[in-house]
């Protein structure tokens, strides 16, 4: 079963990965979440010609998941074409831990390769104050 949500996420990352807009950095990045409620939403890295302005494909996967009234999500893929699998960035990582220290991150490449962490383990000490909801 874990393996089964684990491909299936990896698999709709890559799709989605297809449909990245990023003619500057010409990295493209595609993310799966897995809400509670069982259902995937994906993401895609959305750059433009004002660097600071583009989205990450995580934070576009967990708007797109809010979008649909999915709160609480379990699981993230993420996938990239590198000879390593890639890392999310400092503003993604403290984003996946404000809806679950716990979710479970996987971070894959086209070659197959995949490392999984916690959204607590890429963000030690992470920024938390009270939460309102
Ligand atoms: N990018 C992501 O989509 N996720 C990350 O965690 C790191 C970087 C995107 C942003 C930009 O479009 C491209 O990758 C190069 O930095």
């Amino acid at each position: 079963m874990k393996t089964a949500i684990k491909d299936e996420l990896i698999n709709e990352a890559k799709r989605v990965r297809q449909n990245a807009y990023a003619p500057y950095s010409k990295f493209k990045v595609g993310a799966a979440v897995l809400g509670e409620d069982s259902k995937i939403y994906t993401g895609c890295n959305v750059e433009n010609v004002a660097l600071g302005l583009s989205i990450c494909a995580e934070r576009s996967a967990i708007v797109h998941a809010f979008s649909e009234g999915c709160r609480h999500m379990t699981h993230i893929a993420i996938v990239t074409d590198h000879n390593t699998p890639c890392s999310p960035c400092g503003i993604c990582r403290q984003v996946l831990y404000e809806f679950n220290p716990d979710m479970i991150v996987y971070l894959a490449n086209l070659e197959g390769q995949v490392i999984e962490k916690t959204a607590k383990e890429l963000l030690p000490l992470a920024f938390e104050r009270l939460r309102l909801e």
